[in-house]
C-alpha cells in the first residue's frame, strides 16, 4: 500500500478542518437588559426566529435577556470589543459612547405622538444619528419602539412640587438628569438591573419607566404610587459591531437585514398594546395606586419641564431639536 506523503496528508487534514469550519454557524450574541415579555424582548425573539430561518441555520442568534450577560454600561463596551455582536440599548444610553445627540429622545414632551416619533426614526434625523455611530465601530440597524414613561415613587405625584427632594433613579443621560432637577428631585444614575433592589431598600425613592418595564421588573410591588404622565419616551437602537457586520458574507447580511426589517415591524406594532396591557396589569395587581394627571396638572408639568428643551440645546443641538418640533408642527401639533 502506498503511503501518503506527509505534506499531502497535512493538506488533506487542513481541507477537512476548514470544511468543518465552513459548517459552523455564524453566532450572533444578542444581549439586552429587559424581560422577554416586553416589546424589546419579543422583538429579539422574533429576530432570532426570522434570522435563523432565512439563513437556513447558517446564522445562530443567542439571546441573553435580563442583564444575564452584561449590565447597561458593560454591554456597550462588550459590543465595541466584539464580545457580543448585537444589542438594543435604550436611546438614553448612547452618550457614554460619545454620541450625546441621541439624548434628543429624552427631552420631556418632545414627541406629542407616536406619529412624530416615527417621522424622526424613519426619516433623515434617524439616519443622521446612525451615521454618527460608524466612527465608534457600530452600525445602527433599526429603531425599536417601547413607549411613553410614567413616574413611580412611594408618595403621590400630582404636582411638580411633589418631587422636591425625592431621589429618582435615571438612565445615564444628562437630559434626564436635567429633567429630574427641573422637578426639584435628585437624580441618581443606576443600571436597570439594580433598580428593584434600590427601590426596595430605599436607596432611591422613585423612578420613571414604561409600564411594560415597570410591570415585568415588579417595580409596582415596591412603589406605592404611579402617575400616568407620558412626560418622556423610551425606545431603542438595534446596533451591531461594525467589524463583525462588514465581515459577513453579503448574502447573509442581506438575509439578516430582511429579518431585522420584519422584526422591527413586529416590535413597533406590539409596543403600544404591550404597554397598555402592562398598565392594566399594574392596576389589577392592587399593589400600587395609579393616578392619571388631569388637564390642569398636565399643564403644570409641561410648564416645569419644557424649559429643559432650551436648557439642553447646547448639548443636543438647536437644529436637531427644531427639526423635531417642525415635524410636530407639520403633523398638526401645536
Ligand atoms: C432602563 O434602563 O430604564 C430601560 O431603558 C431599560 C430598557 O432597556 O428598556
Amino acid at each position: 500500500m502506498h503511503k501518503i506523503h506527509p505534506i499531502l496528508s497535512g493538506l488533506f487534514a487542513l481541507a477537512l478542518s476548514t470544511g468543518a469550519l465552513a459548517q459552523q454557524p455564524i453566532v450572533i450574541k444578542f444581549s439586552h437588559v429587559v424581560a422577554n415579555d416586553t416589546p424589546k424582548g419579543q422583538g429579539a425573539e422574533r429576530f432570532k426566529e426570522l434570522a435563523e430561518k432565512a439563513t437556513s441555520g447558517r446564522v445562530k442568534v443567542e439571546l441573553y435577556p435580563n442583564s444575564t450577560l452584561y449590565k447597561d454600561k458593560e454591554e456597550l463596551e462588550a459590543l465595541q470589543l466584539g464580545a457580543v455582536q448585537m444589542l438594543a440599548p435604550s436611546l438614553s444610553k448612547f452618550a457614554p459612547l460619545g454620541v450625546k445627540e441621541f439624548e434628543l429622545f429624552d427631552l420631556p414632551y418632545i414627541f406629542p405622538g407616536k406619529d412624530v416619533l416615527n417621522r424622526v426614526t424613519e426619516g433623515p434625523i434617524g439616519k443622521s444619528l446612525f451615521k454618527k455611530l460608524e466612527s465608534k465601530n457600530i452600525v445602527g440597524l433599526a429603531y425599536w419602539d417601547n413607549g411613553f414613561k410614567q413616574m413611580t415613587s412611594h408618595k403621590p405625584m400630582h404636582d411638580p412640587s411633589d418631587f422636591k427632594g425625592l431621589k429618582m433613579r435615571i438612565q445615564s443621560s444628562k437630559v434626564l438628569d436635567a429633567q429630574m432637577r427641573a422637578l426639584g428631585a435628585n437624580p441618581q444614575v443606576m443600571a436597570f438591573s439594580e433598580v428593584y433592589q434600590a427601590l426596595q431598600t430605599g436607596v432611591v425613592d422613585g423612578t420613571e419607566n414604561t409600564p411594560s418595564n415597570i410591570y415585568t421588573q415588579k417595580t409596582h410591588e415596591v412603589q406605592e404610587h404611579l402617575t400616568v404622565s407620558d412626560h418622556g419616551y423610551i425606545g431603542y437602537a438595534v446596533i451591531v459591531n461594525k467589524k463583525f457586520w462588514d465581515s459577513l458574507p453579503a448574502d447573509i447580511r442581506t438575509e439578516l437585514e430582511g429579518a431585522m426589517k420584519e422584526a422591527t415591524k413586529y416590535t413597533n406594532a406590539i409596543a403600544q398594546q404591550e404597554n397598555d396591557k402592562a398598565l392594566n396589569n399594574i392596576k389589577q395587581s392592587g399593589k400600587t395606586t395609579v393616578y392619571t394627571l388631569n388637564a390642569k396638572e398636565k399643564s403644570e408639568w409641561r410648564k416645569a419641564l419644557l424649559p429643559v428643551q432650551k436648557e439642553m440645546q447646547g448639548r443636543i443641538g438647536k437644529d436637531l431639536i427644531n427639526a423635531v418640533n417642525k415635524e410636530s408642527a407639520t403633523l398638526g401639533y401645536k
